[in-house]
């Protein structure tokens, strides 16, 4: 894995942005993204938002399966994926509301395996995933395959790890109610997409990326199983570049 580091944030967002632009100007009927929440994306779906409402970019092709939600997590609390992905990015452009699918926080127990595997199954008969988008989570995660995650698990139900948890405190006013659960699309997912980008920015990530490129695929670092993916770009900062060698 060789990544490429960018001199500012903007850069790349507008890596990132001509990606899907590409694709979009492909003859595909349908472009199909497998997308992430946090901070890193956002200014990705900003400049998506910004393209549709100044510059008339259609977006209503894609269809979208993002990586993860909290379990429980009903899908109304502010704190939810679905919350953030309409916030930040549906309620803006013209996708097309049956196009969007987002891990069901509040299925029940007795069918989450059931669930899971529907999920699967509707990226399936999406045509698969074009274009996963990732982040990078400081327990080494991606989409929430934490560290013990095996290369060919699939979407299922996951313990998050305590770093995660302590990260994602903040918005929760306090680790005590972070959810300690979420369903995860699983890496073997993951790795399906024809095209994977993994972004990272900022210092605090510096360490994880280390890792991430200068050690071998294993299940202590879970975004490390990347290494055997052919078409998988990393876009760097200099601050999250930082550590490297
Ligand atoms: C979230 C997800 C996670 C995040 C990762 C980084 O949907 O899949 O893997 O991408 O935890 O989060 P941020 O971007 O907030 O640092």
């Amino acid at each position: 894995l060789k990544p490429t580091i960018f001199q500012t944030d903007e850069e790349i967002v507008q890596a990132v942005v001509q990606k899907i632009k590409a694709l979009l100007e492909s003859k595909k009927e349908k472009i199909v993204l497998g997308l992430p929440t946090g901070s890193t994306p956002l200014g990705v779906y900003q400049e998506l938002v910004r393209l549709h409402k100044e510059e008339n970019l259609d977006l209503s092709r894609l269809v979208t399966f993002n990586l993860d939600e909290y379990f429980p997590m009903d899908s109304k609390n502010p704190q939810s994926y679905t919350s953030y992905m309409f916030k930040h990015l549906f309620d803006h452009i013209n996708i097309d509301k049956k196009n969007i699918h987002i891990p069901n926080g509040m299925i029940g127990e007795d069918v989450i395996n059931e669930y899971c595997q529907e999920y699967e199954k509707q990226i399936e008969e999406a045509g698969g995933l074009d274009l996963v988008l990732l982040g990078i989570g400081r327990s080494g995660h991606i989409g929430f395959n934490e560290p013990g995650s095996f290369f060919d698990s699939r979407t299922r139900l996951v313990v998050l790890d305590e770093t995660t948890r302590r990260d994602a405190a903040g918005g929760f006013f306090g680790i005590e109610k972070v959810p300690k659960l979420a369903i995860t699309m699983g890496i073997g997912t993951i790795l399906s997409s024809k095209e994977i980008i993994l972004l990272a920015t900022g210092e605090h990530k510096a360490l994880i990326v280390k890792q991430l490129i200068e050690e071998k695929a294993s299940r202590k670092i879970p975004a490390t199983f990347l290494h055997s993916h052919p078409n998988t770009h990393i876009f760097l900062d200099s601050s999250s570049a930082g550590e490297l060698s």
